[in-house]
């Protein structure tokens, strides 16, 4: 089996990878490096103990994503390409529409063109909207997204319904993500964010290492047991462990497949610095801020169906992503090198 993995530098894909590649299948990734570094792909080689292909090049790129087509054989396509800051993709919209929107049409179309029609999207939680109660089902309405980052998985989606419905030869698997945390056991592969980073861990474990003084808790009056908001952390191996199932659903039979991948359990903002700092042994400074525009207080999963339909669950929990974290988080103070 031959898999195709858009983003497979990234924070996810990577992991995903490895995964991959140590259950026997082929991997073949495409990444532009836009918010990545090519040691990431050193570093999923060193911990397979073999080497994959590799291709720079853009999945807007039509020409180029036909070479890598024709070249390969490829049997089905995991799409983690994407641009994913909240705040940047209010301040950049047309840019975030034309490279995770049209990156994606363009991606479709080259697959059809080659008769490759499965295929496994990195959706999120975020499609839930500010106005479904958790736990979440895949069931619910999505669509009441907030911000232009939200909006593209949104569209991506339907475009992928769209298209299933148009011809029902595809294969098509939405994976619905809530908040992946942790990083590889190995200390060697993990989160790098760009500049300040926007999301709870990696901000956490930047106060730890004495990169920045402080955490900032945005908002402590939320309606949840202390407070502070409250969200379904998974182990970025379980998520990466879930791609695999779903690949093979994809694999096995037609449809269209909607999964929630998280834990089914939810830990507030503080229960998360408190689990972190047993963990690594460090104090977490915080400061109690306002909360956060577009914030909701409580979103976690309801995970049985991808149990029942895929037989996955996420087994890592709160502790073993935090000592994750840290160990990679500690072990590569600037992240990966350049
Ligand atoms: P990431 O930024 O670490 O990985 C994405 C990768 O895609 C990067 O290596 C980047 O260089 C590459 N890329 C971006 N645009 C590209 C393009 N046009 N052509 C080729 N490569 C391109 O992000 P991640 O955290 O690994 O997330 C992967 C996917 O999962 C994204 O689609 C993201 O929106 C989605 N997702 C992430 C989270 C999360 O919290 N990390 C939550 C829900 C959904
Ligand atoms: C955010 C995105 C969401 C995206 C997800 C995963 C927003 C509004 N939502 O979700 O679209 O799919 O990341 O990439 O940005 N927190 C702090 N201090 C910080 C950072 C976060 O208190 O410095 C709190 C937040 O208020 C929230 C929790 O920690 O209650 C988790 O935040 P975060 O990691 O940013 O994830 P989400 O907000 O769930």
């Amino acid at each position: 089996m031959s898999v195709l993995v858009t983003g497979g530098l990234g924070y996810i894909g990577s992991h995903t990878c490895v995964e991959l590649m140590n259950s026997g299948a082929e991997v073949v990734v495409v990444d532009n490096l836009y918010n990545c570094k090519k040691s990431s792909y050193d570093r999923i080689k060193a911990l397979v103990g073999k080497d994959f292909k590799f291709y720079e090049c853009d999945i807007r790129d039509a020409e180029g994503m036909s070479e890598i087509f024709e070249k390969e054989s490829i049997d089905s396509v995991i799409h983690f390409a994407g641009l994913k800051a909240v705040g940047e993709s209010v301040e950049k919209p047309l840019e975030y529409f034309d490279n995770n929107v049209n990156g994606t049409l363009v991606l479709l179309d080259v697959m059809r063109k080659h008769g490759c029609k499965k295929i496994v999207f990195s959706s999120s939680a975020t499609v839930y909207g500010m106005n479904n109660v958790s736990p979440l089902t895949e069931d619910m309405e999505v669509g009441g997204v907030t911000n232009p980052y939200g909006r593209t998985k949104y569209m991506i989606e339907c475009i992928l319904k769209d298209l299933y419905v148009s011809d029902n030869a595809w294969s098509i698997c939405l994976l619905r993500y809530f908040n992946p945390i942790g990083a590889h056991k190995s200390g060697t592969m993990g989160e790098d964010p760009n500049g300040i980073p926007n999301n709870l861990m990696p901000y956490i474990t930047q106060v730890a290492i004495k990169k920045r003084e402080f955490l900032n808790v945005w908002g402590d009056d939320y309606d949840t047991p202390d407070g502070t908001g409250v969200r379904d952390y998974i182990h970025v191996v379980d998520l990466a462990l879930g791609h695999l199932k779903a690949v093979e659903k994809v694999e096995g039979e037609n449809g269209l497949f909607i999964y929630n991948l998280g834990t089914g359990t939810g830990y507030s903002v503080l229960d998360v610095v408190k689990a972190f700092e047993k963990a690594s042994g460090q104090e977490i400074p915080y400061k109690i801020g306002p909360r956060r525009a577009g914030d909701i207080a409580t979103c976690y999963s309801e995970p049985s169906k991808a149990l029942n339909e895929l037989g996955w669950k996420a087994e890592r929990g709160i502790e073993e992503m935090c000592e994750d974290s840290w160990r990679w988080q500690s072990q590569n103070p600037n992240g990966y090198p350049d």
